[in-house]
């Protein structure tokens, strides 16, 4: 608007190149800069006058502020994903609200940023905020994913928003994400041709869903679906394309990385059989006081409303309460087991690679560790599984505990060969424990990220990306 109101006023002005036409300039650039801080300082957001109930209840999602801490819970992940961020902090998701503070100060992002070095890409920022597909429009795809995820950070107004997954001030449902169009048209379900209830689990499928960045698109969002979304068929692409997100430095396996394959589990389940959605459970329907209908937009926890969400089908909430915490209990014991087994195969492995093992002889045993890794994954960077699809949770974790399993006799054979009789297993008894055994020293992580947040986001960044982490003076 503004570049737009300087150029008719330079052209307005074109013929005089005088006095008089700069001066013209200069007051109406300070009458434009006048209207605009006068705009900023009245901010009321247009969508909150023309939808009070639906604004509210979204912007309610900043009381949703617990989380837990994973890898205290189940240590041995680190272990499992030594030599990438994800061993260093990993939280339970929280409300929508703190999307961009959380992204913003965990110790998996930004840090200044070493001369000569690339960095973090942008695209980490891509399910947090409306203003990525901004971007992506303004730099193109691959200007975007090609920049820096600290470059980007002034850039990031606003978290999880309206415009995510409506038209712009409208009702209707949108999907403004490339790569989330591409992915639904992939397992054929493309998003314009779905009905309501569908469009309404892919608005939450742009970001509730596994993907890896395309190393050779410039860390392009790609969701992996060509031969469909469950656990195999994404293996299946991954191997076909001899892809791998990182090596692991104990046991040299080419790892792949799932990250909260929600709606693949969803769609499913018994549920999305029945036309039971993300939103019939976390977006249950509520009553202003005027008595009119709208969608709760408070995204939370689908227990807490029994009532307008599962009584409808349920008639008894202690009996689900039984269910689902028996699920629960069933995938943690199995999860628990087969970390275990995984982590005694990378130091296997690296036993192996010490004692003079080859590639030939190894890439099968590296190769179940990868798969049965992959599924145990699957299983647990899916939030709510047990409730989403606890038969696929288990079916997963046994599965990985076939396959690590012959991992482990083929390696048992190798060690048996160079005559190797003890491995070393490390101590993964608490976070501290596990963190000490593949050498990484939290303390100092924390000293440098607190250094880049006063430095850098306490003094340029937005707002939001502040949320729950203001300091009480
Ligand atoms: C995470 C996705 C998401 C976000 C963010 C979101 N909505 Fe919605 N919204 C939905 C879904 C899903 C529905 C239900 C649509 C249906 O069932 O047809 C809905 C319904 C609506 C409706 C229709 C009336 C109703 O209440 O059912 C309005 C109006 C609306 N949203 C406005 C907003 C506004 C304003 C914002 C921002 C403050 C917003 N939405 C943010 C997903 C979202
Ligand atoms: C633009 C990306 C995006 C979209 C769209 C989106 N989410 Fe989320 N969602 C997130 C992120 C990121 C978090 C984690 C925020 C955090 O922990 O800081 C999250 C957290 C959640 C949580 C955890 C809330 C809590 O209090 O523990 C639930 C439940 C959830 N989302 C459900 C949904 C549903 C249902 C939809 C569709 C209506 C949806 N989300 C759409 C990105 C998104
Ligand atoms: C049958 C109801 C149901 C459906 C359908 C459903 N969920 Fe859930 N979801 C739950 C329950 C139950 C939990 C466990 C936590 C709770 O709500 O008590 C949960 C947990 C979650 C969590 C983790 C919350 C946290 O803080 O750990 C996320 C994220 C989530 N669901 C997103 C989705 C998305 C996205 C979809 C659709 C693709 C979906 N859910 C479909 C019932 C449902
Ligand atoms: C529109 C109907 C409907 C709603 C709403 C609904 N369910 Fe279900 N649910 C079903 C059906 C049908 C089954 C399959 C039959 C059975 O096992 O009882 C089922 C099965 C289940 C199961 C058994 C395990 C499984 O996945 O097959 C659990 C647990 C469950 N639902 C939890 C919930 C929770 C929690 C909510 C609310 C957040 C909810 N459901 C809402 C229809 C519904």
């Amino acid at each position: 608007m503004m570049d737009l109101l300087i150029d008719v006023i330079m052209k307005a002005t074109q013929p005089m190149r005088s006095k008089v036409g700069l001066s013209i300039i200069i007051s109406a650039m300070a009458l434009l800069s006048l209207t605009s801080w006068s705009l900023k300082s009245a901010e009321v957001d247009p969508n909150q006058l023309k939808f009070p109930q639906q604004y509210d209840s979204w912007q309610a999602t900043v009381e949703q502020s617990d989380r837990e801490d994973m890898l205290a819970q189940y240590p041995a992940s680190i272990i499992l994903w030594a030599g990438s961020s994800f061993a260093k902090e990993y939280h339970s998701p929280r409300g929508h609200q703190f999307a961009v503070a959380d992204v913003t100060h965990t110790l998996r992002t930004g840090v200044a940023i070493a001369e000569g070095d690339k960095g973090l890409s942008a695209s980490c920022w891509t399910c947090k905020t409306p203003d990525a597909p901004r971007l992506m429009k303004e730099m193109g795809i691959e200007g975007y994913s090609g920049a820096n995820f600290v470059d980007l950070g002034r850039e990031i107004k606003s978290v999880v928003y309206c415009s995510d997954c409506h038209v712009d001030g409208s009702a209707k449902l949108a999907l403004p994400r490339p790569h989330a169009q591409d992915a639904m048209a992939k397992i054929k379900l493309p998003f314009d041709q779905q009905d309501s209830a569908m469009q309404g689990a892919q608005v939450c499928g742009q970001c509730h869903v596994t993907y890896y960045f395309q190393p050779e698109n410039n860390n392009k969002v790609n969701i992996p679906w060509i031969f469909g979304n469950s656990a195999d068929d994404i293996e299946k692409y991954y191997d076909t394309r001899r892809f791998y997100e990182w090596i692991h430095p104990i046991s040299k396996t080419p790892i792949l990385k799932a990250r909260h394959p929600e709606f693949e589990h969803w769609s499913r389940s018994t549920h999305a059989k029945k036309g039971v959605t993300c939103i019939t459970c976390h977006m249950p329907q509520a009553t202003d006081d005027k008595g009119a209908k709208f969608t709760d937009h408070k995204v939370a926890g689908a227990l807490d409303n029994f009532d307008r969400t599962c009584a409808s089908c349920h008639s008894s909430k202690a009996i689900l309460v039984k269910k689902l915490d028996q699920a629960k209990a069933d995938i943690n014991l199995k999860a628990r087991h087969v970390e275990g087994l995984l982590v005694k195969a990378h130091y296997e492995a690296k036993a192996a690679w010490d004692a003079g093992a080859t590639w030939p002889q190894m890439n099968d045993a590296i190769m179940g560790i990868r798969h049965a890794q992959w599924r145990w994954d699957f299983a647990m960077a899916s939030h709510g599984m047990y409730a989403h699809n606890p038969k696929e949770g288990i079916a997963l974790l046994n599965k990985a505990t076939e396959q690590i399993t012959y991992a482990r006799e083929a390696l048992a054979r190798i060690l048996n060969q160079f005559s190797v009789t003890k491995v070393e297993y490390p101590d993964y008894s608490s976070k501290e424990k596990a963190h000490a055994a593949i050498g990484f020293v939290e303390a100092d992580a924390i000293k440098a990220k607190q250094a880049f947040i006063k430095q850098e986001v306490d003094k340029y960044w937005q707002p939001v990306a502040k949320t729950g982490y203001e300091v009480s003076k």
